[in-house]
C-alpha cells in the first residue's frame, strides 16, 4: 500500500522518479500532464478544453482536472495505493482531492517534495524538448508553480505530511532519497 502525491515544480523528476516506484511498489502512476495530453491527442471534449491553456503553461481549470481525478481514481487499480504526479497543483484541488480520498476512505500517507533549483529545471526541460519545452513557456509554467502550486508545501507541512527531498544529482541517488522519505506502512 502506497498512496503518496509528488510534489515539485515542473521538470523536477516526478515522472522518472514515479516510474521507478511503479516498477517497485506496484500501484499505479496517476499523472494529470499523461491524462490531459491522451485527451488532447484524442480529440476529446476535455482535450480541447484543455489545450489552449497547455500551449501556453497556465493551469486546467480546477473543475476539468478534479473531475478528471475522480474518476480515475475510483478506478480498481488504484485499490492498493497510487502516485500522484502533477496533482494536486493548487489549494482548491488540494482540498477536493482531500474531500475525494475521505469519500473514499483512503487518506494520503505522505507527500514527497523534490526540489530542483529553478535554472537547472529550465537547461533539462529545454534538452528534453516536449511541445511546450520552449523556455518562455517553462519559465511561464515556473512562474504559476510559485504562486499556484508552491502553497501547497505549507498545506502539507501543517497537515504533517511533507518530506522534502534534494531532487539534483543521479536519478537512483534521488530515488533512494525518496524511499528514505516515504511513509511507514
Ligand atoms: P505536466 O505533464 O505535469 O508537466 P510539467 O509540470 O512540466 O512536469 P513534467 O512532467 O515536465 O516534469 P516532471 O517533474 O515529471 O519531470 P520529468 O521526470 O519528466 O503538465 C503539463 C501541463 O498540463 C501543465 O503545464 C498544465 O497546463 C497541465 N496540467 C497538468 N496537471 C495539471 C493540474 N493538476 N492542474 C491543472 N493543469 C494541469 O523530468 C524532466 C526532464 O528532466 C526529463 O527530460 C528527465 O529525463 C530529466 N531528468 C529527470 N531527473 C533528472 C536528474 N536527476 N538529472 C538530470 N535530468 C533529469
Amino acid at each position: 500500500m502506497l498512496k503518496i502525491v509528488l510534489l515539485g515544480a515542473p521538470g523536477s523528476g516526478k515522472g522518472t522518479q514515479s516510474e521507478k516506484l511503479v516498477a517497485e511498489f506496484g500501484v499505479p502512476q496517476i499523472s494529470t500532464g499523461d491524462l490531459l495530453r491522451s485527451a488532447v491527442a484524442n480529440q476529446t471534449q476535455l482535450g480541447r478544453k484543455a489545450k489552449a491553456a497547455m500551449d501556453a503553461g497556465e493551469l486546467v481549470s480546477d473543475d476539468i482536472v478534479v473531475g478528471m481525478m475522480r474518476e480515475r481514481l475510483t478506478q480498481d487499480d488504484t485499490a492498493n495505493g497510487f502516485i500522484l504526479d502533477g496533482f494536486p497543483r493548487s489549494l482548491a484541488q488540494a482540498k477536493a482531492l482531500d474531500e475525494l480520498l475521505d469519500e473514499l476512505g483512503r487518506p494520503l500517507q505522505g507527500v514527497v517534495h523534490i526540489k530542483v533549483d529553478h535554472e537547472e529545471i529550465v537547461q533539462r526541460l529545454m534538452a528534453r524538448g516536449r511541445s511546450d519545452d520552449n523556455e518562455d513557456t517553462i519559465r511561464k509554467r515556473l512562474n504559476v508553480y510559485q504562486e499556484q502550486t508552491q502553497p501547497l508545501v505549507a498545506f502539507y507541512e501543517d497537515k504533517g505530511l511533507l518530506t522534502a527531498v534534494a531532487g539534483v544529482g543521479g536519478v537512483d541517488e534521488i530515488y533512494n532519497r525518496i524511499k528514505t522519505a516515504l511513509p511507514a506502512g
